[in-house]
């Protein structure tokens, strides 16, 4: 759970990342902010390359920036972008590595919450490192 304080925090931080996306390819720009256990917010967006498939989505973006700090366990994760949508197959996969659980708002670039749900939902059964029995 987080409080209405964080959440609109997220929202900012998501719709403000929205606006560094880089996708001359697609044209379709999108926003993430995860708000790690310690508190501290990290936002990405999305980065297109030439070779399409080298794409990395917003959220992926985020998390490996808040990984890449040390902060490997999330308590929320909001992701911007226009006109509804949900996170991808991957990214659902990556926020179960480090948020199995966790709270999944979008919102739109004015900051309006458009959807709320939880990891669990968007990626029953999920395989994550426990089932690696190590
Ligand atoms: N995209 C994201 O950033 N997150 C998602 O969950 C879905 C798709 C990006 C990837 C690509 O740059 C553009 O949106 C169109 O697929």
């Amino acid at each position: 759970m987080i409080s209405e304080s964080e959440r609109n925090q997220l929202v900012t931080a998501a719709v403000k990342a929205r606006c560094n996306a880089y996708s001359p390819y697609s044209k379709f720009k999108v926003g993430a902010a995860v708000m790690a256990n310690s508190g501290k917010i990290h936002a990405g967006c999305n980065v297109e390359n030439a070779s399409y498939g080298l794409t990395i989505c917003a959220e992926r973006s985020a998390i490996f920036k808040a990984v890449s700090e040390g902060e490997i366990r999330l308590k929320a994760l909001v992701l911007c972008l226009e006109g509804g949508g949900s996170p991808c197959g991957a990214c659902r996969q990556v926020i179960h590595e480090f948020g199995p659980g966790i709270p999944v708002l979008t919102c739109d670039p004015t900051g309006r919450i458009l959807t709320e749900t939880t990891l669990d939902q968007l990626l029953p059964e999920a395989f994550g490192p426990e089932d690696l029995g190590n």
